[in-house]
Order: C-alpha cells, then sequence, then structure tokens
C-alpha cells in the first residue's frame, strides 16, 4: 500500500476484534481532536512524553511541522474520535540523516487489539518510503510495558543513558534508546513477526 493514499484516508478493517479503524495523515483540521485525544491520556503516562501536549500551541506546532514535511503524523479514528497517533521524525541534521524516530500511543481502551502493531508497520513504511536506514524509539526507563511492546514488534534496546532525561513531574530518568534497521534481513522479521497483524493494512 502506498504511503501516498493514506493522506486520503483508508479503511481499515481488521483490528483483532473486527472494529474498523481509519487512518489519515494529520492536517490542520485535526487540532480539537487530537487535542481531546491527548488531554483524555493517562496522567500517569503523558508525563514521560517529550512535550506537554495539553497545550494547544503545542499540538498546534507539532501539526505544523507534519504539514510542511518536517514528520509524518498519523491518526487512526473511530466514529471520528482519535484512538491512535503515530509519528515518524526525521532528523535535520547531517550526521543522522539516515535516522527516523517514532512514536506511537493508542488510547487505554484500544489496546491489545493490533492498533499499535498497525500503526508502526505504517510508520516502517513511511520510513522506507524516506529512505530512512534505522528508525529509533526513546522511552523514559519506567516505561516498561512500552519497552516490551517494541520488543515484540522487532526492536531492541541499544542504549540505556542513566538519569538522562526528566519526566514532567521533574523526577529524572534513565532514557532507553531502541532500535530497528530497515536491511532487507530485518524486514523479512519484521513480516514475519506481524504475521498475525498483516491482514489489517493489506
Ligand atoms: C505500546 C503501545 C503503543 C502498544 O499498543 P497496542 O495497540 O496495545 O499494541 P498491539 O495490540 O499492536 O500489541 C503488539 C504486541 O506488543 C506486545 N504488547 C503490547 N502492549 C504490551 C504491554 N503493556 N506489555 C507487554 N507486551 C505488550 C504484545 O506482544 C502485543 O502482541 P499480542 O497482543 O499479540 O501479544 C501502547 O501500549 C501505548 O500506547 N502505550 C503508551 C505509549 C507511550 O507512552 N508512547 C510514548 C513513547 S513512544
Amino acid at each position: 500500500m502506498a504511503v501516498e493514499l493514506l493522506s486520503r484516508g483508508i479503511e481499515l478493517q481488521s483490528l483483532r476484534d473486527g472494529t474498523t479503524v481509519l487512518l489519515e495523515t494529520a492536517t490542520t483540521e485535526d487540532l480539537d481532536r487530537l487535542l481531546r485525544y491527548f488531554r483524555a491520556l493517562p496522567k500517569s503516562e503523558r508525563k514521560y512524553l517529550r512535550f506537554d501536549v495539553t497545550r494547544r500551541e503545542v499540538v498546534e506546532r507539532l501539526i505544523r511541522e507534519a504539514v510542511e514535511g518536517k514528520a509524518y503524523r498519523i491518526l487512526a479514528s473511530v466514529d471520528d474520535e482519535v484512538v491512535g497517533h503515530g509519528a515518524l521524525e526525521l532528523a535535520r541534521d547531517s550526521w543522522q540523516s539516515h535516522i527516523g524516530e517514532i512514536r506511537v500511543i493508542v488510547a487505554p481502551s484500544f489496546r491489545r487489539r493490533g492498533l499499535g502493531a498497525l500503526l508502526i508497520k505504517e510508520l516502517y513504511r513511511a520510513a522506507e518510503a524516506r529512505d530512512v536506514e534505522k528508525v529509533i524509539v526513546r522511552l523514559a526507563g519506567p516505561q516498561v510495558g512500552v519497552r516490551v511492546a517494541c520488543e515484540r514488534l522487532g526492536f531492541g534496546v541499544e542504549a540505556v543513558l542513566e538519569k538522562h532525561m526528566k519526566d514532567a513531574d521533574g523526577e529524572v530518568q534513565d532514557l532507553v534508546v531502541m532500535s530497528y534497521g530497515l536491511d532487507e534481513v530485518s524486514r523479512a522479521l519484521r513480516e514475519y513477526n506481524m504475521g498475525e497483524h498483516r491482514h489489517a493494512l493489506d
């Protein structure tokens, strides 16, 4: 499926329980519903996000950057309400021009149905289309569930930087960097690992 198709929105049939979700690239028209989505996330999770996404101007900036092509941002929605969000951010310096960072959050009530895998798979495709060679995820030490989910989806822990970040409560945390190569071998492994989710996008 071509990445470009996403800009028109695609109906996806199969989360594991048969729920239909629509994937679309984020536009300025999505500001209110994306803000609503972020504000509804548990505070215990939001505190590990890099930015205060409850603030309108922050979400406005994130969408603007996506519209300007500095990032690729997708929304998953059901009945017009956002239930999942994924982003691929491209490094801007030449040292890391081959690196893409992905960030995914699924609404708690939609977890364990395959949506996280679906979003990550789409972000991989977007990364490949942009000649990204290596995809990373950065997360806080206490985000063990996210780490396990990423491992399940093919990422490996590459580094743990001790006391390298502060969460929104001001507590210092380790920063975990996970990575995934986009070479042929990794791709084959990914297709294998995601076999059970494959039908959702085909
Ligand atoms: C991580 C996250 C995106 C996973 O989304 P999801 O829709 O539940 O993921 P999926 O249903 O596609 O699960 C894929 C696999 O990951 C693993 N997994 C998912 N959540 C897990 C958890 N909490 N603990 C352990 N494994 C987990 C499972 O193996 C799962 O496959 P299975 O259900 O077939 O066993 C979601 O839990 C989330 O949004 N967490 C908060 C994210 C966050 O803070 N992001 C910011 C940093 S990027």
